[in-house]
């Protein structure tokens, strides 16, 4: 069973379905491209308790969670403790990804290279140390706020404000009880995940991502509108670095504190002047990162993650192709803001071959698809270079239409 319905979440099926040791794969709750290859359950993701009575119901021998939500609710617990195996960290664990200040105090107590950064719990003495920083300031809630709880402010009226909003106005709620004032870094972003049993990292390939809506990084945050693996610009000695420098020392530091870490640790790196720093982690998959980086995994998706619920990912061999994938994000009018959906897509059925596209809003009526979501698909293609694959996306992204839909011309443009 897959927890989730985006793009993300197709991508894990249409992985896991290439495993011989699959038969089939429920996906709660799915979406309108999911559907053709699994069975949808209309249940949500963060309704733990029906998930682990579905994960009974249907006698599921495996359950991989997308979204951060569940994590933090402690579905793991749960499933762990019905004895269903679960790929994924337990709720104390997710804390890495749901209070940036847990994960900034672990990178600092155990020396992980980060942005230099103060924790706030008054509003007055953030706005205090706001005055003495140079801009940009970055500001940051502490918990979850749907990826909009980070501020990078270009002025100290701007940092000010934001702090006001966040602790004063509570704009994301009890998420905004704290706030972290990061140094602003600068330089290029990469995002690096690795499989995990607690004691092991098995590392995943490098991914870019895009945040912003529009062209040229303007516009304001989304959850990602493309991505591409691998970036010319983080090669085998920066993966390196950062898998001994941040990865295996957040997970070592998790089992030190008593909170073993098993399933996907994202790490959003900053690769600066001075050397790669984390930015934040997630617990869990990326997304568009994952429509990237599975298409290059050449071992069984399932071997690895029963591997890393077995605490035997020491014995494994994770091979990924030298192929070099782009996914661009198809999103509907408006999103990230305000957006309709129910127009009908086309265009899907006359794509070349080569090309995959994973659903995220959509979903299956009468046999058409029809926009359900903000980001509605992410379309992706391999070559032997960027360049290549890049060419054969963007080829391919006209000839899908639904009524206003939008997408980035320059992903994965810079190398
Ligand atoms: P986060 O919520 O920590 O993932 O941050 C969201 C985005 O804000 C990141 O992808 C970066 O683009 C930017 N960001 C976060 N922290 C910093 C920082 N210390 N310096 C510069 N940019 C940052
Ligand atoms: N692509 C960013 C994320 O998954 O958080």
């Amino acid at each position: 069973m897959v927890i989730g319905g985006g793009a993300r979440e197709h991508a894990l099926v249409w992985k896991l379905i290439q495993s011989p040791k699959v038969a089939e794969v429920y996906v709660a709750p799915g979406n309108g491209g999911i559907e053709l290859i699994a069975h949808n359950l209309a249940i949500s993701p963060v309704n733990i308790e029906a998930l682990a009575e579905a994960a009974r119901q249907y006698k599921i021998d495996l359950t991989v969670v997308g979204p951060e939500m569940p994590l933090t609710l402690g579905i793991v617990d749960l499933f762990q403790s019905r004895g269903l195996a679960i790929f994924g960290p337990r709720g104390a664990a997710a804390l890495i990804e749901s209070s940036k200040v847990f994960a900034k105090e672990l990178m600092q107590k155990y020396g992980l290279p980060s942005a230099r950064g103060r924790v706030f719990t008054s509003s007055a003495a953030a706005k205090e140390y706001i005055q003495s920083q140079p801009p940009p300031i970055v500001i940051k809630a502490d918990g979850l706020a749907a990826g909009k709880g980070t501020i990078v402010a270009t002025s100290r009226k701007q940092a000010t404000e934001a702090v006001a909003e966040i602790m004063e106005r509570q704009i994301f709620g009890s998420a905004g009880d704290k706030v972290i004032i990061d140094e602003y870094l600068s330089g290029r972003e990469v995002s690096l995940l690795a499989f995990t049993d607690g004691k092991t990292v098995a590392g995943m390939v490098p991914v870019c991502d895009y945040k912003r809506a529009f062209d040229g990084d303007v516009g304001p945050n989304t959850g990602g509108m493309g991505s591409y693996s691998p970036p010319g610009f983080f090669g085998p000695h920066q993966i390196e670095l950062a898998r001994k420098n941040i990865l295996k020392p957040a997970v070592s530091a998790m089992a030190q504190e008593g909170e073993p870490y098993q399933g996907v640790l994202y790490a959003g790196l900053m690769l600066t002047p001075n050397g790669v720093k984390t930015l934040e982690f997630n617990a869990r998959f990326g997304d568009p990162e994952t429509q990237v980086a599975l298409p290059r995994l050449k071992t069984d998706l399932v071997d690895i993650l029963m591997a890393a619920i077995d605490g035997t990912l020491d014995q494994m061999e994770i091979l990924w192709s030298e192929e070099c994938f782009v996914g661009v994000v198809i999103a509907s009018a408006g999103y990230p803001g305000d957006y309709k959906t129910g127009f009908p897509i086309t265009g899907l059925d006359r794509l070349d071959k080569e090309i995959t596209v994973f659903h995220a809003g959509t979903k299956a009526q009468g046999g058409k698809i029809y926009t359900d979501g903000g980001r509605v698909l992410t379309v992706v293609a391999g070559g032997k270079t960027i360049a290549e694959a890049r060419a054969k996306v963007y080829s391919q992204l006209s000839a899908i239409r639904f009524e206003g839909g939008y997408y980035r011309q320059d992903i994965a443009q810079q190398g």
